[in-house]
């Protein structure tokens, strides 16, 4: 096999075997195959998409790089939870206590925030002593132990993914189905999970800005892993609104708390009712989903989710104290807020322009390497459809400097919009797929 024809068979839209797709991934990590012939095969799989056949295999060569995480001394079903990447998304703080307070497992494995999203293990590590890097043994320890643990991910999973993911990066080829289903794919079967729910994101704040292509995506991911052998479930989300009122490290977590005590209804919480049962009855805790959606209800009015997180708190070296008093969170001292120039009704909250008005404040990452300011952000204060009178405050900043804050204020006054006009908000979940 020689790369160039494999290159030029992809670029002239042939199908590729499962060999040829393995000959290229294989001489990738080992050096064997340059980064310029790799940009070149991204490209053309960029214009000339791939089959379902060659997304599996792509999927699986790619898991084969690295660590396989064998989860098998975790008692039960594993479930595990996975994100396009959204504004204001946290519902893993939420979701993995309110699932593991169902009796169901959560093993999970997470990421780092990248370009305007943010990561769950960021948010975590804005809880004073909060340890993201436990060993696999203590991992599984915990989890067979309190039943829940979220971590980060190890360095050995799925190396092709990093490598491929840099250069598609640079190369102007991250948008594409069968490449961003192969990557988060080959991440997923490499982390154990027997049931794996995702939550696919569209809109102006995500990857997929339109329904079509998340349906194409999620349908696709759904099929990787059947044919991998696990349960798969896929949830297609709106992300043209942030879908918490915060976004920014410390500030969602605070959200998260109050979700999770209760004292904070919305769409992360609606959010996660929906995931969540997904998961429980995927896990066989529950027949149905509406008993599910009701089980994982009962969790947050009886006190028992808080409680798995305050428990997680703690076996990660936490200070559960920040859990029961989550105002106690530091948070950036420059604040000002941002009022409505007319009366009428929200008619955009874009999510997409505030995830950059927080990475301007510092809340992001535009490389891997680049540190988090965790206790700047924004926190929303009306959403898509909501009535306004003029001069009504729609959105509070907090940076560490004032001339932060004015650059996320330039940002952020350009994502709300208003109409004389009702305005019929966006559905949270436009549906589901399970197979
Ligand atoms: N998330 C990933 O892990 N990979 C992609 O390609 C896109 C989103
Ligand atoms: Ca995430």
């Amino acid at each position: 096999m020689r790369v160039p024809d494999i290159i030029m068979k992809k670029r002239d839209g042939h199908e590729l075997s499962s060999e040829e797709i393995s000959f290229l991934i294989e001489g990738m990590v080992s050096g064997d195959v340059p980064d310029y012939q790799m940009s070149a095969f991204c490209m053309a799989v960029y214009f000339q998409g791939m089959t379902p056949r060659e997304t599996t295999a792509l999927t699986l060569s790619m898991t084969r790089s690295g660590e396989i995480v064998d989860l098998s001394n975790i008692r039960g079903t594993k479930v595990d939870k996975h994100s396009t990447g959204g504004v204001g998304d946290t519902t893993t703080l939420v979701l993995a206590p309110m699932v593991a307070a169902c009796g169901v497992p959560v093993a999970k494995m997470s990421g780092r925030g990248l370009g305007h999203t943010g990561g769950t293990l960021d948010k975590l590590e804005s809880i004073p002593g909060m340890r993201v890097t436990l060993s696999e043994e203590e991992f599984m320890e915990q989890v067979n132990r309190i039943g829940i643990a979220v971590v980060g991910q190890t360095e050995d999973v799925a190396p092709a993914d990093k490598t491929l993911y840099a250069l598609r990066d640079v190369t102007a080829t991250v948008e594409s189905i069968p490449l961003i289903a192969a990557s988060i794919m080959s991440k997923k079967l490499a982390t154990g999970a027997d049931a794996i729910v995702l939550d696919v994101k569209t809109g102006t704040g995500a990857f997929m800005h339109d329904l079509t292509c998340a349906r194409e995506l999620a349908s696709l991911m759904v099929d990787i892993g059947g044919m991998a052998g696990r349960r798969m479930a896929a949830v297609i989300s709106d992300m043209n609104q942030p879908l918490g009122h915060a976004v920014g490290n410390t500030l969602e977590v605070i959200e998260a708390i109050q979700t999770l005590s209760g004292e904070k209804r919305g769409r992360i919480f609606d959010l996660c009712l929906e995931l969540g049962a997904r998961m429980v009855e995927m896990a066989g805790a529950e027949s149905d989903i509406d008993a599910a959606r009701f089980r994982l209800q009962r969790t947050v009015e009886s006190g028992a989710a808080l409680e798995k997180l305050r428990e997680m708190v703690i076996a990660q070296g936490g200070d559960a104290g920040y859990v029961d008093d989550p105002k106690r969170l530091s948070v950036a001292e420059f604040s000002e807020s941002i009022s409505a120039p007319c009366s009428g009704y929200v008619a955009s909250v874009d999510a997409m322009t505030l995830g950059r008005a927080a990475m301007s404040m510092g809340a992001g990452r535009q490389r891997k390497e680049d540190s988090v300011d965790l206790s700047c952000g924004l926190v929303t204060l009306v959403s898509v459809g909501d009535p306004i009178e003029e001069g009504q405050p729609v959105v509070e900043l907090h940076a560490s400097n004032r001339s932060k804050l004015s650059e996320g204020l330039s940002y952020a006054a350009r994502a709300f919009t208003y109409s004389p006009d009702p305005i019929q908000p966006p559905p949270l979940v436009y549906e589901t797929i399970q197979r």
